[in-house]
């Protein structure tokens, strides 16, 4: 079937679909960011709103996501251009890939900034730069690290050239042989990590902080944090799985795969955030609302103290930087796939082009912490503060909304049927009301209460 194959190439198996979207969707959002922002936001009732999100609004974009992505077998742009044209709907849908182009072209850059300190970090474990830290120790040292631009661009470049050499091989080829050990690696690492958290942390007040629900601790940027990370952490809403779902073989089921993805990747997200906050509430000097830098502390000084900490600790940062790889990767399909279908490029060629200009936004966010520090675009916001916010609380829900919007009311209901193997039963009547009325209307009410609390308060 002719019709049916990606002119990018095909995964190989379902299987490899899986650990591919999986290997984008776990990445810094959940090893960095999510401890971060939790800490930030108070704990446990910030991550209740992010998993109500993750599995009402969340899977049911994924879903929607892998399934137009199938049915166009193209970039994102173009996929939905020419579902558009089969369902006479309006000229103006494709931007929600030109959206999600621009998405992806702003997180990169600062995505591949904070993975070059993960990759600085690899080497400063292996020194045993960490040998018995302590809490203020490894705060002095995070922060002498980022007053140095240049040694913070030297890990960003040296990240960004290495995503722009995998993408230049092919998603397929590039990416198949990294998720496959990657992952599971990763795991048993953070499970390691946990365990020391357990032992050694005080594991019952990290639990807490998680997992209790205190209502008064949430603020109304919170919740809007709370979806804006559900998107971002399981790569939503600017068509990296739409573009991933163009090269998925005809008979997987795609309600199954988006929630085995959800799950691993909020799986990961809590193992984090478990290994993490025990740590930070057993160290003095450390705290959950460290900010971007939290990841970077706590994990020096559980490692610090540790027999075999250097290596293993090294090891950890090896794994973080892969994981951000292999999301990164997912960030420049769209971009990339349109370049090659619109202008006939080579791949490498386009990587190139768009690493580049990845990593010269990038400078931005790398002065956001030294030189720019007191720089402010919009009320407090540094430029980091503002491409993340821009992205990740605009770009990406805005982005899922449309998805959502398109998939349930512009595409052929004859087409979602046929993609998602479903007919008439309840497991349809569940899709239509998730991706016509849930998902949509809980992505408006975030945005609606947002912009009212702040105009009132
Ligand atoms: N999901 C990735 C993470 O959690 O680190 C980040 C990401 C990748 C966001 C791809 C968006 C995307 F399209």
């Amino acid at each position: 079937m002719p019709d049916d194959v990606s002119k990018h190439g095909m995964w190989s198996s379902r299987l490899l679909f899986v650990l591919a979207a999986a290997g984008s969707a776990v990445g810094l959002g959940n090893l960095w960011k999510f401890p971060y922002i939790t800490g930030e936001n108070g704990g446990g009732a910030f991550v209740v709103v992010y998993l109500v999100c993750i599995a009402l609004i969340g899977i049911p974009v994924m879903m929607a996501e892998v399934m137009l992505g199938r049915a166009g077998r193209q970039s994102p742009i173009n996929t939905i251009r020419a579902l558009t044209e089969r369902a006479g709907g309006d000229a103006w849908w494709p931007l929600i890939g030109w959206m999600g182009v621009v998405a992806g072209f702003l997180i990169l850059s600062f995505y591949a900034v904070i993975a070059g300190w993960a990759i600085f970090y690899i080497f400063r474990l292996a020194r045993g730069e960490f040998d018995g830290t302590d809490g203020s120790g490894a705060n002095d040292a995070f922060n002498n690290f980022l007053a140095e631009p240049l040694e913070v661009t030297l890990w960003h470049t040296v990240f960004i050239a290495a995503t722009v050499f995998i993408v230049a091989r092919g998603v397929v080829g590039g990416l198949e042989v990294a998720v496959r050990w990657l992952m599971p690696v990763l795991f048993v690492l953070l499970i390691l990590l946990v365990g020391y958290a357990a032992i050694y942390g005080d594991f019952a007040q990290g639990f807490s902080f998680l997992f209790s629900f205190d209502a008064d601790k949430l603020s109304v940027g919170g919740v809007l944090t709370a979806m804006g990370h559900a998107f971002f952490t399981l790569s939503l809403g600017m068509g990296a799985i739409m573009a991933y779902g163009a090269y998925v073989p005809a008979n997987t089921s795609i309600g199954t795969t988006a929630v085995t993805i959800a799950v691993l990747d909020t799986v990961v997200a809590l193992a984090a955030g478990l290994a993490i906050f025990p740590i930070v509430f057993a160290t003095p000097g450390l705290e959950p609302g460290t900010g971007p830098g939290l990841l970077f502390v706590t994990v020096p000084v559980a490692f610090g103290s540790l027999p075999l900490g250097a290596i293993v600790g090294a090891v950890f940062f090896i794994l973080v930087s892969f994981a951000a790889v292999t999301s990164a990767i997912s960030l420049t399909e769209p971009a990339i796939a349109f370049l090659v279908e619109e202008y006939n490029a080579k791949r490498p060629r386009v990587a190139i082009t768009i690493g580049a200009a990845c990593w010269l936004l990038g400078i931005g966010s790398v002065l956001s912490f030294n030189v720019w520090a007191d720089v402010h675009i919009v009320g407090e916001l540094t430029f980091f503060d503002f491409v993340d916010y821009v992205s990740g609380k605009i770009l990406l829900p805005l982005g899922g909304l449309l998805i959502a919007l398109f998939a349930g009311w512009v595409l052929p209901r004859a087409i979602a049927k046929e993609q998602l193997g479903l007919e008439q039963g309840w497991k349809w009547q569940v899709w239509t009301i998730g991706i016509r009325f849930v998902a949509p209307i809980g992505v408006v009410i975030v945005f609606a209460y947002t912009i009212y609390e702040s105009a009132m308060a």
